[in-house]
């Protein structure tokens, strides 16, 4: 009997030329499993693709609420932007493909789990880090890194072995789509000088042809998770397709990012992240709210060390329950509504309200009703400057070249 693989399959090239290569190459009996992460239209066909093409058995698997559960609306809890940009649509996905990839094997004997990564990317790592943490036993193999075809040559390989060709496969471009977003690689955007032609971008209109009407949106937050659109009590997956077309009607959530990969390259992405983007500016304005200053401050050096940790791959590490742990604690007052308003390309926060607020009105005011005792700040400023002006007399301002030296540095030689 031919030793049984699971094959983490998308319906792509790479992955439907892998299931032809295993057998033919290795003899391997494939089962070909799909994550539906939030992009699969026609389980059965998808199937279907995987059958003809030579898989013993092929799964579709709906993840999508186990994937805003626990991976989506963690990274939003967290304002998770890996280096400040980007929602980590794609990254969050993988930890979760690995547990239900290793669960699946278990449960159908198999010895091995592949992957459609080649070798220059972040998703083999996170694939492998995540699997070999579950299951140490569990061997992976990676084709695309092994057979070294190039894009022409593997889709020569498909044409040649009666592969049907993705419609996908005729872009130039390399796509990965989840819930949360949609990453778009190669072809000119390589060039980053070279501006992303209309071509690229499916889920989100051109805000120059974005409706010439704002659109206003209310979300309703508990402890940091959106609940209610609109009035409208929702479910998270929903909220977020829904969020996803709305947003992508007025042209929101096209980033332009240069990245860092984990194994050292520098690649250029472009993201389409409607929904992201509005949930994490309303998330953000709604912490303004309600979390204190040195909340807030802490726990944006949490949401860089969590979004790096998702990024390279480290989800299955007691980092990330220890982060997470201060997270779902920070959140537990972040209770309220934002209103947002779209237009254009662009989501603005117009307005946000929550009955844990610590926005009072009676400090703030410069009308009448104020309750701030002005006279309190003189001695304040007495307390709060007292080491500068320490220092400045001691060491700053006896300079040779007299006071105007402590202005600023000199700048560096260029070597
Ligand atoms: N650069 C992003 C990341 O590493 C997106 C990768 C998209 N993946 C892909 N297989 N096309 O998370």
């Amino acid at each position: 009997m031919a030793e049984k693989v699971v094959l983490a399959y998308s319906g792509g090239l790479d992955t439907s030329v892998a299931i032809k290569w295993l057998k033919d190459k290795y003899h391997l009996d494939v089962i070909a499993v799909n994550i539906d992460v939030g992009c699969v239209k026609d389980y059965s066909a998808l199937c279907q693709k995987a059958l003809d093409i030579g898989a013993v058995k092929a799964l579709v698997i709906d993840g999508k609420e186990l994937f805003v559960k626990y991976f989506v609306f963690p990274a939003l809890q967290a304002d998770a932007l890996y280096e400040g940009q980007y929602p980590l649509s794609t990254a969050l996905s993988r930890p979760l493909m690995a547990k239900i990839l290793v669960d699946t094997a278990i449960e159908e004997g198999a010895t091995t789990i592949v992957h459609g990564c080649t070798g220059k990317g972040n998703d083999q790592v996170r694939f492998e880090v995540s699997i070999s943490a579950l299951a140490p036993d569990i061997k992976i193999m990676a084709p695309a890194r092994e057979w070294k075809m190039t894009r022409e040559e593997t889709i020569d390989y498909a044409r040649k072995n009666g592969i049907p060709i993705p419609v996908s496969v005729k872009s130039p471009y390399s796509i990965d789509e989840s819930l949360w977003g949609r990453a778009i690689e190669c072809g000119v955007l390589e060039d980053p000088w070279t501006e992303p032609p209309d071509d690229v971008f499916t889920w989100t209109t051109s805000p120059s042809q974005a409706p010439d009407k704002a659109q206003y949106l209310e979300i309703e937050f508990k402890r940091g998770i959106p609940v209610r659109l609109d009035g409208e009590e929702m479910d998270g997956v929903k909220l977020i397709q829904q969020l996803n077309e709305i947003g992508g009607r007025h042209g929101i959530g096209r980033i332009d990012h240069i990245e860092n990969r984990v194994v050292g390259i520098k690649s250029r992405e472009i993201y389409e992240v409607p929904a992201a983007m509005i949930l994490l500016q309303a998330h953000q304005a709604l912490e303004m709210m309600t979390l204190s200053r040195e909340q807030m401050r802490f726990k944006e050096k949490v949401a860089m060390e969590y979004a790096d940790l998702i990024y390279n791959g480290l989800w299955f590490s007691q980092l990330n329950r220890d982060l997470s742990a201060y997270i779902m604690s920070s959140q537990l007052y972040v209770t309220g509504t934002v209103r947002l308003k779209l237009y254009k390309g662009h989501s603005l926060v117009v307005g946000r309200q929550s009955p844990r607020s610590l926005y009072n009105i009676g400090l703030a005011t410069y009308d009448k009703g104020d309750i701030f005792n002005q006279d309190s700040a003189k001695g304040f400023i007495d307390l709060w400057g007292l080491s500068v002006k320490t220092q400045a007399q001691v060491q700053l301002l006896g300079d040779k070249e007299g006071p105007l030296s402590i202005i600023g540095p000199e700048e560096p030689e260029e070597s």
